[in-house]
């Protein structure tokens, strides 16, 4: 096949993506495929056209890419693209709109709001702890933790520099204490299969952009230390939220556990729609541990596209 890698772009996520794009079209070229790797710009729908792919394999992240506009651009072109739709990618992209359609499918989320930042110069929109995110960011980008002892101010102050302050939607949501998990999907020709969880562990701080990218700063535990119960729970979730949100080719849903809660103690915090497939990613790890290794997983995520 010719398969144009889509990466890079100019989300905040530019930098995965292209790590992402680079793994995934070594790995097509290793499977025999013909490649064209294209940097998405403002032109790319001509570049696309111009290479008259028989599929587009998506390794963007974030917005642009991972939130629709490139998947309606591609269905108004008539391409293949490999990941989710348009509608899914709207709605999976917003941590907010994720929220609205799961819960009612009983899948366990923290609560939250959509804070304005002019609210957060004024008071705290949540009792301490509590997670401040922009509503559609992917890798942590702008993720603030607050907790009793933040130094943010109390209320926030103006004129201190945090993260927040580029977002224009900014989401509130309850800190979980406990465990990060993870679960990934995969679909194939008998449905949506889960490959397992792994827990992230790390010494300081949380699962940020650092932790995520550094070689070494997050212990990667697959399968993840976690009761029999727990894992299953996983799975079912993830393999839920899939479905639910009409997810297509494959998924990663993060959780956070509080251990004394039990099974009450699993929490969605989201399903992404676009995994990163960098070295230190997730997906690729535990489909490996699923005995899939990455060039058969991109393979296999290249035939979902075009089934
Ligand atoms: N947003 C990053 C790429 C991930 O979910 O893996
Ligand atoms: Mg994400």
């Amino acid at each position: 096949l010719h398969i144009v890698v889509l990466m890079g772009g100019w989300a905040n996520e530019r930098e995965v993506s292209l790590m992402s794009g680079a793994g995934v079209a070594d790995a097509l070229e290793m499977n025999g495929h013909r490649v064209t790797q294209i940097d998405m710009d403002r032109d790319v729908a001509a570049k696309i056209a111009a290479a008259k792919p028989d599929v587009v394999f998506n390794a963007l992240h974030g917005v642009p890419g991972e939130d629709g506009s490139v998947q309606g651009m591609l269905d108004l072109m008539g391409i293949a693209y490999t990941h989710s739709g348009l509608a899914t990618s709207v709605i999976a992209i917003d941590k907010q709109l994720t929220k609205q359609a799961l819960t009612p499918h009983g899948i366990p989320m923290p609560g939250g709001r959509i804070v304005p930042c002019e609210e957060l110069y004024e008071r705290d929109p949540l009792p301490r702890p509590y997670v401040l995110k922009p509503v559609n960011e992917g890798s942590s980008v702008g993720v603030a933790i607050i907790t009793e002892d933040s130094n943010v101010g109390n209320p926030i102050s103006r004129t201190a520099k945090g993260p927040w302050q580029e977002f224009n939607q900014l989401l509130a949501e309850p800190f979980i204490k406990g465990r990060e998990l993870t679960t990934a999907v995969i679909d194939g020709a008998s449905g949506p299969r889960a490959l397992g969880v792994t827990e992230l562990i790390i010494e300081t701080g949380f699962y940020d952009y650092e932790h995520k990218y550094t070689e070494g700063r997050t212990q990667h535990v697959c399968p993840a230390k976690v009761p029999p119960e727990i894992a299953a729970l996983c799975e079912e979730y993830a393999i839920k939220a899939h479905t639910v949100l009409g997810c297509h080719g494959t998924s990663r849903t993060d959780f956070r556990w509080d251990e004394e809660l039990g099974e009450e103690g699993l929490f969605v915090l989201e399903t992404n729609t676009q995994p990163g497939m960098t070295p230190l990613s997730l997906v690729p790890e535990q489909a490996r541990a699923a005995d899939i290794g990455y060039a058969e997983l991109v393979e296999l995520i290249v035939m979902e596209a075009i089934r």
